[in-house]
């Protein structure tokens, strides 16, 4: 199993049954001392207006932390989550190896989404740039920054396809493809633990919400998921196969249940598919309370019962629920749970500490050097180049002059509307919890760096402010709270304010362009019929000001692809690309699958994105040689700049023994052209890769006739067929 077993063993005879309990015991620091009320109600409170953000965060800094040094002591903290300074982790450290029975060290975990202290773009966001390798390199500065501050484990990737707009968390993952999440996830795994997880500067990558929390009920948070299993096979498990297969020592059961049954009492789920039928051996972590949650889900009537259910499914750690600590010890003595199930899980859990190495370096050995050690240039340099590659260019029309808007002149006068453009804070986007304030460089910092001329203005100012401007940026879309977790929203437009603001905007006849910050697909028909240029920004981290003018005034050209459909209207979410075709696709005729009030179409497809620059795809071919397919076509750069094309590579079975999608991903690469330049573009794919499941749960490769779309997005493609 592991070089480690041995160890284990012995470690294992000599522990007690708490002393077993305490390692799969996982806390946070509890807030005490400032004030009365729990840190839940204080979120409520904030959130529901009774204090405002400013006093909220002012209680926070003055809140005293009490870390359980006691509980730490007894050998009853395995783990802790959500502290992320060196110091603070070596004195813990220091109780766990020094005043416990047996010495055994802490693991601490932390959510570092998209970066400690050098917030890179949201992962939806980052997705954008369909880049495994920039997406691996980000995920290297995060390690290191993580690991000073003495951070050893991270609950990330999230690879949830997501295919519901409104769905809060689509912000935290790679969109709404399968194969995407999957190459992203495996590079964040690789990313994250460095090629020997030992090193002072890996961290273990735990990937989450096994399984399918994508996919809850009207994309509302913590919602149910009820799906057949061919969906979940065929379009919700391979991403997180992938990053198992690319070594991820740990794993997140989601909150979600799938079919009934919630994912952290899921045995099927923890025992037989990951650890039976994958083979994974690394250690599993419940989300935060999920275990104590289980008796919300109605299917434990008590906290004792939902910790032996857990258990017995094969939960490694309870992240802060207590259920374990509370009722393991007594369930075990009394023989309601197998001492053997505990040791299988503590096993899990002393695994993973010897395999970051912990037993012989518990400490973080640059506690002094930390500060140094985080937002180093050449992070910022990583953190700009992978916020140029995720935005994506949504429209670019011509001016009165017949000139494209964008890129702009250098030299021309900005006029900047909305308020997020001068917050650097706000350009982080959700969880960017380890973030210092101040350190993002917002459009208006970096405009004051360029020594741009601009002035920024509200609705109230417009027709001033335009006698002296010649572009008019409008800096719209969502707060950052607006995604991320616990932030579904069932209306995915922008406000009023920011529409009649582009009103005015747009009745003054200067140019206008819009700058997108969000979280997730925004449904903004207005904006897209309106505005004749149209940035997507998403949530671009510490550089996004930078990034932003270096795509404006075209120092870099706009190469991303959105990952994610943009309904026209949220009514039509969950929208995606690869949905089946139905007996009646929607069409002229009403009697089709589609809307009277919203069209069918999506406002931007999948894989859509525009450039300064155009390509011209021609000479599409298919072969089958022996196991594989070979897709080809030529690709022009028919612009004047040279540039970045994604080549998409769909494939659908015509006919099947279970209908399948329209369009399915296959391939993609990211292609340097120059003007002018042709280039020919091959893609291999295995016949094995274009298999599905049929009726009883059968992998099955039958076929009579593929499609091969080519194209540089997902609607506009070249296409040829194939019999098989
Ligand atoms: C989230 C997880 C996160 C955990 C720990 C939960 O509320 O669902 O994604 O890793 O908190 O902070």
């Amino acid at each position: 199993m592991s070089k480690y077993e041995d160890k284990i063993k012995k470690l294992l005879a000599k522990m007690t049954v708490e002393e077993k309990v305490g390692q799969l015991q996982q806390c946070g620091p509890s807030l005490v001392g400032a004030f009365e009320v729990s840190f839940e109600e204080l979120l409520d409170m904030m959130f529901d207006g009774r204090i405002s953000k400013e006093e909220f965060d002012r209680l926070m800094g003055t809140a005293k932390q009490d870390f359980h040094e006691d509980d730490l002591r007894a050998g009853r903290v395995g783990s802790y989550n959500g502290i992320g300074s060196a110091a603070q982790v070596n004195k813990l450290q220091k109780i766990a190896v020094e005043e416990t029975r047996l010495g055994i060290p802490l693991i601490f975990g932390y959510d570092v989404i998209h970066g400690f202290k050098t917030i890179t773009p949201i992962p939806l966001a980052e997705s954008c740039a369909w880049e495994p390798s920039l997406w691996e390199r980000t995920g290297r500065i995060a390690a290191k920054e993580a690991s000073a501050a003495g951070i050893h484990m991270t609950f990330a990737p999230m690879v949830d396809v997501s295919k519901d707009a409104r769905w809060g968390r689509v912000s935290e993952g790679a969109g709404e493809d399968v194969l995407l999440n999957g190459l992203y996830g495996a590079a964040k795994v690789r990313g994250f633990q460095g090629d020997n997880l030992s090193k002072e500067d890996s961290i273990v990558a735990c990937i989450k919400h096994f399984a399918a929390y994508g996919a809850v009920e009207a994309g509302r948070d913590y919602n149910c998921v009820d799906m057949s299993m061919q969906r979940l096979y065929e379009e919700y498990l391979p991403s997180y196969k992938m990053c198992i297969d690319a070594g991820a020592r740990a794993v997140m059961p989601a909150f979600n249940d799938i079919n009934g049954i919630p994912c952290s009492v899921n045995k099927w789920l923890l025992m037989d598919l990951l650890r039976k039928q994958w083979g994974f051996n690394g250690m599993t972590v419940s989300d935060a309370n999920a275990i104590a949650e289980c008796v919300n889900h109605g299917i434990a009537l008590d906290g004792r019962e939902a910790a032996k259910k857990a258990l017995e499914a094969g939960l490694d750690i309870d992240m802060t629920s207590n259920t374990y600590i509370k009722y393991v010890e007594e369930l075990v003595k009394n023989e309601e749970i197998d001492e053997e199930i505990l040791d299988r899980a503590v096993a899990d859990v002393l695994r993973i500490k010897f395999e970051l190495g912990l037993f012989d370096n518990p400490y973080q050995t640059n506690e002094a050097h930390e500060s140094t050690a985080m937002l180093k240039p050449e992070y910022r340099a990583l953190a700009r180049e992978a916020a140029v590659k995720s935005m994506v260019l949504l429209k670019n029309e011509k001016d009165s002059n017949g000139k494209k808007i964008l890129p702009l002149e250098k030299g021309v006068n900005l006029g900047i509307f909305g308020e997020v453009a001068g917050n650097g804070d706000e350009m982080t986007g959700a969880w960017a919890i380890g973030a210092d304030s101040g350190s993002c460089v917002s459009i208006l910092d970096a405009c004051k760096e360029r020594d741009i001329f601009y002035q920024t203005g509200t609705k109230d100012n417009v027709d001033e402010i335009v006698k002296s401007s010649d572009v008019l940026l409008a800096v719209i879309g969502e707060k950052k709270d607006e995604s991320g977790e616990a932030s579904s929203r069932a209306k995915i437009t922008i406000s009023h304010e920011q529409i009649s603001l582009l009103k005015k905007l747009l009745k003054t006849g200067k140019p206008v362009v819009a700058i997108l910050f969000n979280g997730r697909p925004l449904a903004i028909p207005f904006v897209a019929e309106n505005v004749p240029a149209i940035l997507e920004a998403w949530h671009l981290g510490v550089e996004a000001g930078n990034a932003i003018l270096d795509i404006l005034f075209g120092d870099e050209i706009p190469t991303g692809k959105l990952t994610m459909t943009f309904p026209n209207a949220t009514g039509q979410c969950p929208m995606y690309y690869a949905h089946i075709n139905t007996g009646r696709p929607g069409g002229k005729s009403k009697f089709t699958s589609k809307y009277i009030d919203a069209p069918v179409e999506p406002l931007y497809p999948f894989g859509y994105g525009l450039s300064y620059t155009e390509y011209e795809y021609s000479d599409i071919a298919v072969k089958k040689n022996g196991d594989l397919y070979e897709a080809s076509i030529n690709v022009k750069n028919i612009g004047e700049r040279d540039g970045e094309e994604i080549v998409q590579c769909y494939v659908r079975n015509m006919a099947a023994g279970r209908v399948r999608p329209v369009k399915e991903l296959k391939a993609f690469e990211k292609v340097a052209l120059q003007a002018g330049e042709k280039k020919e573009v091959t893609f291999n794919i295995k016949a094995e890769d274009l298999g599905y499941y049929n009726w009883n749960m059968e992998y099955v490769k039958e076929a009579k006739e593929y499609v091969f779309y080519i194209g540089g997005n997902s609607k506009d493609c070249l296409e040829v067929s194939i019999k098989d």
